[in-house]
């Protein structure tokens, strides 16, 4: 199906292209860091509730995880504008149009994540509150957590939907665009990553040398902790891996290139390194005193930064044929509009020229406003001036362009001695004839 092709408005952009995509990229994995950390901390914190029923001390991890949501989710909103407003200066026909065929959704977006921010707040303020009644309090946790965990599908769904217009035409609304056949397994991608960070995150966190008093384990240990956090992200590293290839495979071939090809590869032998620290602190608990954290870290977070660049290039391919699309088609409208203005002047010149005869427009420029057809206003009227100067045009002329004064109830009038003798001659033959 050939895709809807939007004319745009052709305002310039506020800063250098270059400068805004770098801006995009930045700004967008700063954002999606504090989304990791808040989805992962909810997750994190239901997952060790839920353990908690049985051995106390997890009840205890989860209480102190969940401080950690409330405060990334802050980081992650307002780390959220900077890309979002980007993102619409860049791609606005593209992303206006996938925004509207999922309206209702995308709108959603505001309640849904008002009411999971308030069961987080719920779930964590009213800790104590519940403590009689655990299925409730964990019921709220669940509920939170699906809706954390639903609301990036709805981002992702409007992103995806942008990049490739061709389905416009058959996209019903969020469920169908959510169907389109590489969303899903993007968003597992996505949600492997973010399993992936904030465990990373919670390593770090378990290790700090605050944490055994904050969080006063009566049996845990910290270092079982830190194991439990780095099983989780090497399973989410090997699921990332999995999906990765999956997404791959099902990207549709217009985005592809093969700078985004190598870029894919270069970030993901970069996570090999790291793989293999993990591996190592699971298999030798001793490493964990020194488990290369910050390498870890680093091999993931420069990994992240590549993808990042990649998903951009893939954008940029993918959408390269309808951005030219767009711009011969509003540079087509724009070079339509001014040849009907053209046009249209000129068929108001001739048709000016075809309709008035000579000195009409003179007479009604100069002359109307004092002298009326058939009443006496300033001046006398036409058919007074008429019967004076019948067959006369001469006469008229002369006394315009030097008027005398003869009648002593009015003013005298003006003279009009910067209108040439032609024009003069063709208002007085006007003036006579109608
Ligand atoms: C500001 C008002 C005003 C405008 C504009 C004006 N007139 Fe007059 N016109 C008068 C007045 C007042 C008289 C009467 C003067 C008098 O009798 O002393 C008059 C008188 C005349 C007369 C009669 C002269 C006569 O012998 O009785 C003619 C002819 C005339 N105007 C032509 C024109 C023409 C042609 C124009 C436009 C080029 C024009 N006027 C524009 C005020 C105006």
């Amino acid at each position: 199906m050939t895709p809807p092709i939007p004319r745009d408005i052709p305002l310039p952009l506020p800063a250098p292209e270059g400068f805004l995509e770098i801006l995009l990229i930045v700004s967008f994995l700063i954002h999606i860091l504090f989304v990791h950390l808040m989805v992962g901390g909810s997750l994190f914190s239901l997952v060790c509730q839920i353990r908690g029923l049985k051995s106390p001390d997890y009840e205890k991890l989860a209480y102190r995880i969940m401080q950690t949501v409330t405060v990334n989710k802050s980081l992650a909103v307002v780390m959220g504008v900077a890309p979002l407003l980007v993102i619409n200066t860049l791609y606005a026909p593209q992303f206006y149009a996938s925004s509207a065929l999922i309206g209702d959704m995308w709108m959603a977006v505001i309640p849904l994540v008002t009411v999971a921010f308030l069961l987080a707040y719920a779930h964590k303020f009213w800790w104590n509150h519940f403590i009689n009644i655990p299925e409730l309090h964990i019921g709220i946790a669940a509920l939170e957590t699906g809706l954390f965990l639903f609301i990036p599908l709805i981002f992702m769904t409007n992103v995806n939907l942008m990049l490739f217009p061709e389905y416009w035409p058959q996209v019903k609304g969020f469920f169908s665009a959510m169907l389109l056949p590489n969303v899903l397994q993007r968003y597992l991608h996505f949600i492997s990553a973010t399993i992936l960070f904030s465990s990373l995150f919670f390593v770090w966190w378990s290790g700090r040398k605050s944490f055994q008093n904050e969080v006063g384990f009566s049996r845990l240990r910290v270092i079982s902790v830190r194991r439990f956090f780095y099983a989780f992200a090497f399973g989410a590293t090997v699921f990332q891996i999995l999906t990765g290839l999956v997404v791959f495979a099902s990207l549709p071939p217009q985005g592809m290139s093969w700078g985004f090809t190598l870029l894919l590869m270069l970030g993901g032998l970069l996570v090999l390194p790291a793989m293999w620290w993990m591996w190592q602190n699971l298999t030798h608990p001793g490493h964990l005193l020194d488990d290369r954290l910050k390498e870890i870290t680093a091999c993931f977070v420069c990994a992240a930064i590549i993808m990042g660049i990649a998903r951009h290039d893939y954008r940029e391919n993918a959408l390269a044929d309808h951005k030219s699309a767009i711009a011969e088609k509003t540079a087509n409208y724009q070079a339509a509009v001014k040849d009907a203005r053209e046009q249209a002047q000129l068929t108001a010149k001739t048709q000016e020229s075809q309709t008035l005869v000579p000195g009409e427009s003179a007479f009604n420029l100069n002359c109307a406003a004092c002298h009326h057809p058939t009443l006496t206003t300033v001046g006398p009227a036409l058919q007074e001036i008429k019967e004076i100067y019948a067959n006369n045009p001469a006469g008229i002329t002369a006394w315009t362009k030097a008027p005398g004064k003869k009648r002593p109830d009015t003013m005298k009038m003006p003279g009009f001695s910067q209108l040439s003798d032609d024009e003069l001659t063709a208002i007085s033959q006007y003036l006579l004839s109608h």
